[in-house]
């Protein structure tokens, strides 16, 4: 299988790794790729986000399969104008991605299908904001209705900030403040028939002890020995297949993955946000523990006959993952700081790197280039031995003003190594 993967960073760098792993991709290809990626694919110049660009590049390549890592060329149709071309593509249509594409769009699909979420209004004028601020209470959650890149909404206790954002952006969807560990999980759908990954969890503030600005994620682990054993089931029931089958029933059948970020509140699951991709960088370590072969399955959904693809069977043990961040990250990322000891941090069966937001620099170094530098990924029997395998790596990584959370999976291994 010819094989093109969309993108430029850590998640596609992830999905890159486990392509190239897989005995039925006899050629692999990215665009436009990254320095981490060129050593596992061909890469070539694209514009992620023009359909025509995209299409010419796939019929070039006879790619039998496109992947689409991030959601905006999605938003921007690329996925339709391939299957327009009868090129299976992984990732949805832009009408079923804007699921992502509108936070009001998404809050509408769950409320015809009956899906739990936080209580919501969408607002366009100052007053309404005041009004829904004001009905909700603190804290207070404020969401730019488009896209934002991780970084559109703010929780805060503080009602003039509040007021403030929903000024700056706009069009806002502001709701009820949900209150409980968060998860990610991905299921991937082929418009009909959906299967789930494993669950896993983002850390998406800043700082350690979850303080500081949201980013688009600083870490992530799996599996998550404190969820509910049928969790993923009830997701499936509650969640997925009513989100699934409403975009089917408005003419727009998701094909993809649909990524639900989920709040696991005293009242029971209830939906965060949709996203219509995989989730960077819980991918990195749901990838990971994925013994199956990866372009079956990512072709199954593609092609509607995922129900006849094996479903995925998982490695024993425990990822995590430290994202190492360029000074500056989240607000003003600073980039060109050459990255050493990339080498020193890989070690066979136990931790790897992945490049984020990396680029060659002069004489062969690899600068920075991005907020979201490299993602550290360690691995272990447990939790405790995998984030140990990743600190020790990230620890041999030198950048200046580089930095990450000290504190990605601490208290789920603390936890279970309590209960063990
Ligand atoms: P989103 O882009 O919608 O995932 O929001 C980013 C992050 O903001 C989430 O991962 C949560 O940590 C936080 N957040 C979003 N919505 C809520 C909510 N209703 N209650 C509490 N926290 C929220
Ligand atoms: N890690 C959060 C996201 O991908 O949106």
């Amino acid at each position: 299988m010819r094989v093109l993967v969309i993108g430029s960073g850590g998640r596609e760098h992830a999905l890159s790794l486990a392509l190239a792993r897989d005995p039925e991709v006899t050629s692999l290809h990215a665009a436009p790729g990254n320095v981490g990626i060129a050593r596992l694919a061909e890469l070539h110049p694209v514009t992620a986000t023009d359909p025509d660009d995209v299409t010419a590049l796939a019929a070039r390549l006879g790619a039998d399969l496109v992947i689409i890592g991030p959601e905006a060329p999605l938003v921007a149709g690329v996925a339709d104008a391939l299957r327009e071309k009868g090129i299976a593509c992984f990732g949805p249509d832009a009408g079923a991605a804007m699921i992502e594409g509108s936070k009001s769009f998404a809050k509408d699909v769950m409320a015809a299908a009956g899906i739990p979420t936080a209580a919501a209004h969408s607002c366009v004028t100052a007053d309404q904001a005041a009004a829904a601020l004001a009905a909700f209470g603190p804290p207070y959650v404020v969401k730019d209705d488009g896209l934002a890149g991780g970084k559109g909404v703010l929780v805060t206790t503080d009602a003039a900030a509040a007021r403030q954002h929903a000024e700056d952006c706009g069009k806002v969807v502001i709701e009820e403040f949900l209150d409980g560990p968060e998860l990610s999980l991905f299921a991937l759908c082929d418009g009909a028939a959906a299967i789930p990954l494993l669950p896993a969890q983002d850390f998406k503030r800043a700082r350690d002890g979850d303080r500081g600005p949201n980013t688009g994620g600083m870490g992530a682990y799996t599996p998550l020995p404190w969820l509910p054993d049928d969790l993923a089931g009830q997701v499936m029931d509650t969640v997925v297949e009513p989100a699934i089958g409403e975009l089917r029933r408005r003419g727009t059948p998701y094909r993809g993955v649909l990524y639900a970020g989920l709040c696991l509140t005293a009242s029971g699951i209830k939906v965060v946000e949709f996203n219509a991709r995989f989730g960077d960088p819980e991918i990195q370590v749901v990838l990971d523990r994925l013994a199956t072969p990866l372009a079956g399955l990512l072709y199954g959904a593609a092609t509607g006959s995922l129900a006849a693809a094996p479903p995925p069977r998982w490695t024993p043990g425990a990822a995590v993952t430290v994202v190492i961040a360029a000074e500056g990250y989240p607000e003003k990322p600073v980039s060109g700081d050459v990255i050493e000891g990339l080498d020193d941090a890989e070690r066979p069966g136990a931790s790897y790197v992945l490049h984020a937001g990396t680029a060659s620099g002069e004489t062969g170094s690899v600068v920075s280039a991005g907020g979201r530098v490299l993602d550290v990924v360690g691995t272990g029997p447990d939790l405790t031995g995998a984030r140990a395998a990743a600190y020790r790596a990230a620890a041999s990584i030198r950048m200046r003003g580089g930095w990450y959370r000290k504190d990605i999976a601490e208290r789920a291994a603390a936890d279970a190594a309590a209960d063990s």
